[in-house]
């Protein structure tokens, strides 16, 4: 049996939702993909929180300490400076990366990428998309024998709560704070409701769909202004709000699009509800897939970073084996 030893930069929402996850799976994982996952040191900037369920004598607040005890850093610390600069670190050392940060990636992603691969290590980043959707394994796997037309969906998990309680009669202030208590929404709320999440996470999605090229267009607004009437002028019309991100290639140029949209009911994305994202990514040859699930909460999202860790801790389990073997993830 391997095992592998895991540092955990955070341990907030996503961070402890990991813990939690790993511990529950971690017998599965062994008995189905041969590794050992553990983690064996977590830094957080307040050792004095109540941490439910975490070991406290892996607490640290030293993020250096973290990084040099794993084979594998999971990075949920969020914002940008700062795990740019730790991931930079973990990168310079060997250790491959998993992180759920789509701002990080949004503003030094090809940085990030390059860095990795001249080192030889792997960056995971499905959780930084859509939380529990496996969607950048989607674009970059199970649809790369086809050219992407286009991708439209809902990326912003606290957006489709206060659109969708809304519905329902609750106050826009109400539904934001109650996306923000279950830990939806990002340390500064603007960045969702004002658009920019999902921004970034539709920059993220574009830049696999259409292979980096730089989009021609990019607008950006978020729900701030809408109103309780406006909501309910949707509903009386057979239709909802949502916010919609959008990234079209047409003629070799892409344009990309976030703002809010009145959808009739009969649209698999009007039945997104609550903290649940959707995105129908459509193919050449395949047409619309239409991909669904909670995207924002901290068991979801440690779903997706468990599974970029496993995918990571097995690719190099068969790289002892056949020592020749190339990073298949080295993105
Ligand atoms: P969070 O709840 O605010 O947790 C952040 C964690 O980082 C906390 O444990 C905090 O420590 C720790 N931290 C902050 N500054 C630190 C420092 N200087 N040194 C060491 N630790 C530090 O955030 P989150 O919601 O888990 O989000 C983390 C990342 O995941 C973000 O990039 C976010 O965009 C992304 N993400 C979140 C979700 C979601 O549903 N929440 C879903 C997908 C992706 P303390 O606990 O001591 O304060
Ligand atoms: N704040 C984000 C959202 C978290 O609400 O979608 C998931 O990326």
């Amino acid at each position: 049996m391997k095992r592998v030893d895991i540092g955990l930069l955070g341990c907030g929402t996503v961070g402890r939702g990991f813990v939690h996850l790993l511990e529950r799976e971690r017998t599965r994982i062994r008995s189905r993909y041969g590794v050992d996952l553990s983690i064996t040191r977590i830094a957080v900037r307040d050792l004095a929180k109540q941490r439910p369920g975490v070991d406290e004598r892996l607490l640290t607040t030293s993020a250096l300490e973290v990084i040099q005890a794993g084979d594998i850093v999971v990075e949920a610390i969020g914002g940008v400076d700062l795990p740019r600069s730790l991931v930079r670190t973990a990168i310079a050392l060997g250790r491959d990366v998993v992180t759920a940060n789509k701002a990080l990636l949004a503003e030094s992603g090809p940085e990030i990428f390059a860095k990795a691969a001249a080192r030889g290590v792997a960056v995971g980043f499905e959780a930084s998309v859509c939380g529990g959707i496996p969607v950048i394994r989607a674009l970059q796997r199970g649809l790369a024998g086809d050219s992407i037309e286009s991708v439209a969906g809902i990326l912003n998990g606290t957006s489709n709560f206060v659109l969708t309680r809304m519905e329902d009669g609750t106050s826009f202030d109400a539904a934001l704070r109650l996306a923000q208590e279950r830990g939806f929404a990002e340390a500064d709320p603007s960045l969702d409701i004002d658009g920019h999440d999902a921004a970034q996470k539709l920059q993220l999605l574009a830049s696999i769909a259409f292979a980096g090229q730089r989009p021609a267009t990019f607008e950006v607004s978020g729900i701030r202004d809408v109103t309780a009437e406006d909501v309910s002028a949707a509903r009386s019309r057979g239709s909802v709000l949502r916010q919609v991100a959008t990234a079209e290639e047409s003629g070799g140029t892409v344009h990309l699009r976030v703002g809010v949209r009145e959808i009739p009911d009969c649209d698999p994305l009007a039945r997104v509800r609550d903290e649940c994202n959707g995105v129908v990514i459509r193919g050449r040859s395949v047409g619309d897939v239409f991909l669904t699930g909670r995207g924002a909460g901290a068991m979801p999202t440690a779903a997706a970073v468990l599974s970029d860790v496993i995918e990571i801790a097995v690719m190099r389990l068969r790289q002892e084996a056949a020592p020749g073997l190339r990073l298949a993830k080295a993105v």
